[in-house]
């Protein structure tokens, strides 16, 4: 790998130096464009809100609202992200477990998709309407058993213990708040069940991804089945199902399109109800990488290696629960050697990974691929401070943003 979309790895880094964070607007495009058209072709009402959380980086959700993209927040912090880039309220689906107050009131003002998640968030909005005496509309967070094995379910309501029907049931019979849609997203990072003493959460968890197909189905079948339940029941009519996000890259996506398209199809005719998707991972994933610098090498006396970069999980935070792809820049694929690759921390846990590299020495750059989902945002300044990010579209490099400096930090 001797460059990005056109542009030489030596240029780039002439330019700004390492670590250095790079995005390819032509593969964010790609992605999101791709995404979008699969579900189209089979279903007739698909609006694609992609999910800030994975990357809320502005040139990366620029890029996606000038492709018509919705936005999916998850905190009122990413709703003024959106608000401030002039995304409209009614462009932005508001979810989350915690919304406050105010962020509640502007959201509904604004007319924006508000996915409700627990009880005392129903009492909020019941407030508000009561106080602008004006019924409000909300879509509703299901969890449901689908066969991924998780602590239950923190987010929304159970669907097999009774608690999302007894919700709808309690909002038709207070009249303020009016069911218009279901929502439901299957987590990608399982935190499996452990002892409940000495029980620490990150030796549990899990990245699965993607899911099979058939979870996507079962999710499917279920939020349907519950549609025409409260439909008969209660008479609510539904604008939207929003399925969430959790989805593969553009590659895979067919069968889990039809895994989720097919259920609604089978069952609402002629009256289908918006489909409303939020990847994150599936957009932004193989959109970046990061170029890195390697800082010390150690050869031991048991064939094996151990190298720093400058680099590591201050960057990339999800190297502590999933595997990261590294390639060697300009160098043979010769006299593999297993390698433990560490960051710069002073830190033993700073492990970006353990992989077989060809001969390395100090100076060399390493490429960590495709890290766009999840690490810009969940990135720190500890130790060291935040690199320079910079796109490239259509060979022109435009700063996403500078590199952090010392007084901004201390600021
Ligand atoms: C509610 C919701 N929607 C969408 C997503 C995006 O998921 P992914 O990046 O796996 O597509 C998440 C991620 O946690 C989420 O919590």
């Amino acid at each position: 790998m001797n460059e990005i979309d056109g542009v030489s790895i030596k240029k780039l880094i002439g330019e700004y130096g390492t670590p250095l964070f790079v995005v390819s607007a032509k593969i964010l495009r790609n992605n999101f464009k791709k995404f979008r058209q699969e579900f189209s072709n089979k279903y007739p009402k698909v609006e694609v809100a992609y999910s800030y959380k994975a990357n809320y980086l502005l040139g990366v959700i620029d890029l996606i609202h000038k492709e018509g993209g919705l936005a999916e927040v998850a905190s009122g912090f990413e709703y003024e992200i959106a608000r401030k880039i002039g995304v409209p309220g009614k462009s932005i689906v508001f979810n989350g477990p915690y919304k406050r107050n105010q962020e509640l009131k502007r959201a509904i003002e604004d007319g924006a998709i508000i996915n409700v998640d627990n009880k005392y968030e129903l009492e909020l909005i019941e407030d508000i309407a009561s106080d602008i005496n004006k019924p409000v509309e909300i879509g509703i967070r299901i969890n449901t058993d689908v066969g991924i094995h998780q602590l239950p379910d923190r987010f929304g309501f159970n669907l097999e213990s009774g608690e999302a029907l007894e919700v709808v049931n309690s909002c038709c019979e207070k009249r303020r708040l009016r069911i218009a849609g279901l929502h439901i997203h299957l987590t990608s990072y399982v935190v499996q069940p452990g002892e409940f003493e000495n029980f620490i959460p990150a030796k549990n968890i899990k990245l699965i991804w993607p899911k099979s197909s058939e979870m996507h189905r079962s999710a499917s079948e279920r939020l349907v089945k519950f549609a025409q339940q409260i439909r008969n029941r209660f008479g609510v009519t539904l604008k939207y199902l929003d399925m969430g996000g959790g989805f593969p890259d553009e590659d895979s996506l067919t069968p889990y399109v039809r895994a989720v398209v097919e259920p609604i199809l089978d069952v609402f005719k002629n009256d289908e109800p918006l489909l409303i998707l939020e990847p994150g991972r599936a957009i932004v994933k193989n959109a970046v990488h990061l170029i890195t610098t390697v800082v010390d090498v150690k050869e031991m006396t048991n064939e094996k290696r151990r190298v720093t970069l400058d680099a590591g999980i201050n960057l990339l935070p999800t190297s502590l629960w999933s595997l990261q792809e590294f390639e060697v820049v300009t160098n043979s694929n010769e006299n593999l050697k297993e390698t433990m690759v560490y960051g710069p921390l002073c830190l033993q846990t700073d492990i970006v990974g353990i992989v077989k590299l060809p001969e390395l020495k100090i100076g060399d750059n390493i490429i960590i691929k495709n890290i766009g989902a999840y690490n810009i945002p969940q990135s720190s300044s500890f130790i060291f401070p935040r690199p320079f990010i910079v796109l490239i579209d259509d060979g022109d490099l435009k700063v996403l943003r500078r590199a952090e400096s010392i007084d901004a930090m201390l600021a």
